[in-house]
């Protein structure tokens, strides 16, 4: 079958490459995959910044963003065949670790786990994969192509899990939110945000195009000048989507009094800014403010994902699916332009 493949960590080697069949070690569960979203993870492995592949392999097949329909599963399990199905990326340390053995791993505390796509395992970017029960999660059928959505709202799904517990730390009542970066993390944390009732508010760079109708269609307000000037005195919760530093500190500066700033968005380093962080340190004592950073997600954000995106307007949705780009034409999803949102790669039209 085809796959698409990279040598992790060597700019410009993805292929189309013909590999095996999934191999039976992976899962009972046989997986036709429909389409895999590409993010911005893909496009630092396909440059050659990050990645691992297989023990023992060169290649990895690349892809975390999973769509797929069930061809063969055990009978009684999560799954039947027909199901749409989103395969989990993590897997737990083999350990485990205190975190990876609750199956809370997410949090994994030794960075021994692996991740589908990204670390030592074959990601779901081929015409088929196997999986194991416990990492599958069935999609609303209603949503169609669309659940291809599901793994990037499981990670905000967890931010957001960690701005509630982490505000419940004393009277938590947020009213309002700001994100930064309207991209598919940053719209995907506002739906979710207007979904709970909120105040939101979106920075971006983005004058026009498809962006800011995304945001204003949700009922939320979009802004492409600083924090101070979107919600003047500073939203109870921000989620920076970016990993642009200078926003990275604009959103620690910036946020309310008692507020709590979520990080999700990956800095590359390498660019050093100047700040004043004896000023930054008091604002943020004095305002008991907390800043937590929040990766990957377990099952339960993969449910409460789903339980989202079923509430959601799929037209919206559509629109946030940017571009689809056939399996034979992969090199174009990997070329970004700017009014791209999620650009995904169908690999089995339907
Ligand atoms: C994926 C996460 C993963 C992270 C780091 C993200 O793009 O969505 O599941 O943990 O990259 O590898």
């Amino acid at each position: 079958m085809k796959a698409l493949t990279v040598i992790p960590l060597k700019a410009g080697s993805a292929a189309l490459s013909d590999v095996g069949d999934p191999p039976e070690s992976d899962g009972p569960i046989l997986v036709e995959t429909l389409a895999v979203g590409i993010c911005g993870t893909d496009i630092e492995i396909v440059t050659g910044a990050y990645g691992w592949p297989p023990p023992g392999r060169e290649r990895l097949v690349l892809g975390h963003e999973s769509l797929g329909r069930v061809l063969e599963a055990p009978a009684g399990g999560p799954a039947t065949k027909g199901d749409l199905v989103v395969g989990i990326v993590r897997r737990p340390d083999p350990v485990p670790c205190a975190n990876c053995a609750v199956l809370e791993w997410d949090f994994c505390r030794n960075g021994l786990y692996t991740e589908r796509g990204i670390k030592e395992h074959d990601g779901y970017l081929s015409e088929r994969y196997r999986i194991t029960p416990d990492f599958v999660v069935k999609v609303d059928p209603a949503l169609g192509i669309l659940g291809v959505l599901l793994e990037p709202t499981s990670v905000v799904a967890k931010a957001w899990e960690e701005v509630d517990r982490v505000g419940g730390r004393a009277h938590w009542d947020p009213r309002t939110v700001l994100v930064t970066g309207a991209g598919p993390i940053g719209l995907l944390a506002a739906l979710l945000g207007v979904q709970r009732g909120l105040d939101v508010h979106v920075i971006d760079q983005m004058t026009d195009g498809v962006k800011p109708d995304l945001v204003r269609d949700l009922g939320a307000t979009y802004h492409t000048g600083t924090i101070a000037d979107a919600v003047p005195g500073g939203p109870d919760v921000i989620i920076e989507c970016t990993g642009v530093s200078s926003l990275v500190l604009d959103a620690m500066s910036h946020v309310g009094t008692g507020g709590v700033v979520c990080l999700t968005g990956v800095s590359s380093g390498g660019h050093a800014i100047e700040i004043d962080e004896g000023a930054l340190n008091r604002s943020m004592v004095l305002e008991n403010v907390a800043v937590v950073g929040s990766v990957n997600a377990n099952r339960r954000h993969y449910e409460t994902a789903a339980a989202a995106l079923a509430r959601a307007d799929p037209s919206w949705l559509d629109r946030v699916v940017s571009r689809r780009v056939p399996l034979e034409r992969w090199q174009e999803a990997l070329n970004r332009s700017p009014d791209d949102v999620k650009v995904i790669i169908e690999v089995n039209p339907q």
